[in-house]
């Protein structure tokens, strides 16, 4: 089977929906690995709940990022991983991860990019006053959310709406697109060829 290994830092939702998607057979992958650099967090939680296996790291104990990259490298081609999702993982990640990745590991971040890349996008698409927002997901390059586009789903931003509501909107939409996209290349439909992304 087709085997994706999930990045998370956080609550962990797109993580859950994703595994949803694995056990009702619609994923088309088998959630083999999360990677957390959180080892308190709810998406460990749910992986334990779930017999995924874990790998766990405090990135303070290292020297640099590159260092605990090389090691959640090895973690990946133990583990034989098709397919990197971050969901929620709060870092950037570097060539380490990166090169060998390329065109082989996706994003969600929750705007319309590339408007309001980085923290809080829900926040910055309230403040700047924008009548429209979403979700995107796309490859990951060396930047911050800069990477090519492969989906995106649009929500609209509602006249009294807090960056928290917003979020929560955004996010229902992520738990139904991130499930289909992996699904999408679970199913050899999506290609990157330089910097585009082919969809078949
Ligand atoms: C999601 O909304 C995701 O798009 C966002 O963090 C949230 C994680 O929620 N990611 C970013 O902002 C990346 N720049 P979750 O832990 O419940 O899946």
């Amino acid at each position: 089977p087709y085997r994706i290994a999930v990045f998370a830092s956080g609550s962990g939702s797109n993580f859950q929906a994703l595994l949803d998607s694995a056990r009702a057979g619609t994923l088309g992958a088998q959630v083999a690995l999360l990677v957390s650099d959180k080892p308190e967090s709810p998406a460990v939680e749910r992986a334990r709940a779930a017999g995924v296996p874990v790998f766990v790291f405090t990135p303070k104990e290292y020297e640099s990022r590159e260092a605990y990259e090389t090691l959640v490298l090895e973690e990946l081609n133990k583990a034989k991983i098709d397919l990197i999702v971050l969901a929620g993982y709060m870092r950037l990640l570097t060539s380490v991860l990166v090169e060998p990745y390329t065109g082989r590991m996706i994003n969600i971040h929750p705007s319309l990019l590339p408007s309001f890349p980085g923290k809080d996008a829900a926040g910055q698409a309230v403040s700047h006053g924008v009548r429209v927002s979403g979700a995107t997901v796309h490859f990951v390059d060396g930047g911050m959310d800069t990477g090519p586009i492969i989906a995106q789903r649009a929500v609209e931003v509602l006249p009294e709406d807090s960056a928290t509501e917003l979020q929560l909107r955004i996010q229902e939409q992520e738990r139904l697109l991130y499930p289909e996209v992996v699904s999408w290349f679970a199913a050899g439909r999506v290609k990157l060829e330089g910097r585009r992304v082919l969809l078949f």
